[in-house]
């Protein structure tokens, strides 16, 4: 058992755990923290994305000691967020999701990419988004939505949302 402090969606957490529970189980059997999806726990498909010190990170794959010290944000932390406000809009209005269970790790990838400037052109979101898989949509959409999302953060103030 090891003892770490972090910061989760700005809560401060100290707590004990096993050394070989991961950041995912720690989420979400721990702190109830479900928007967090486990698919492959193999750190392939990317469902289990959240941001680490502001870092996109696999949590399937990431041991919960290994971020003693650091701060989390899960899908959950992006509530009150203006960005993610947007992203998720443009998701909707695109079609960027029928079942949802790959979107909370979509959305954060995605606003990650926006910020880091990497929406530039089709084949540069396409790569950027190899990470996380969708079984349902074929991607169009998830590209779509990250088009119309990434047009629609450059401008401010945030605009609202239309496809029309
Ligand atoms: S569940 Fe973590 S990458 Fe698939
Ligand atoms: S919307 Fe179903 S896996 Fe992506």
């Amino acid at each position: 058992m090891s003892s770490i402090s972090l910061q989760v969606n700005d809560q401060n957490l100290q707590t004990e755990i096993d050394d070989r529970m991961t950041l995912a189980d720690l989420l979400r059997n721990n702190l109830n923290l479900t928007g967090t999806h486990l698919a492959c726990e193999l750190g392939v498909c990317g469902a289990c994305t959240v941001l680490v010190n502001g870092e996109p990170i696999r949590s399937c794959i990431t041991l919960a000691t290994s971020v003693s010290g650091m701060s989390v944000q899960t899908i959950e932390g992006f509530e009150d967020d203006d960005k993610m406000k947007v992203i998720r809009e443009c998701f909707s209005e695109a079609h960027g999701l029928q079942c949802g269970f790959c979107t909370p790790g979509m959305l954060i990838t995605v606003r990650d990419m926006i910020v880091r400037q990497k929406c530039n052109t089709e084949s540069q979101i396409r790569n950027e988004l190899s990470g996380n898989l969708c079984r349902c949509t074929g991607y169009s959409g998830i590209v779509k939505a990250t088009q119309l999302a990434n047009a629609l953060l450059q401008t401010e103030p945030l605009p609202k949302v239309s496809t029309r």
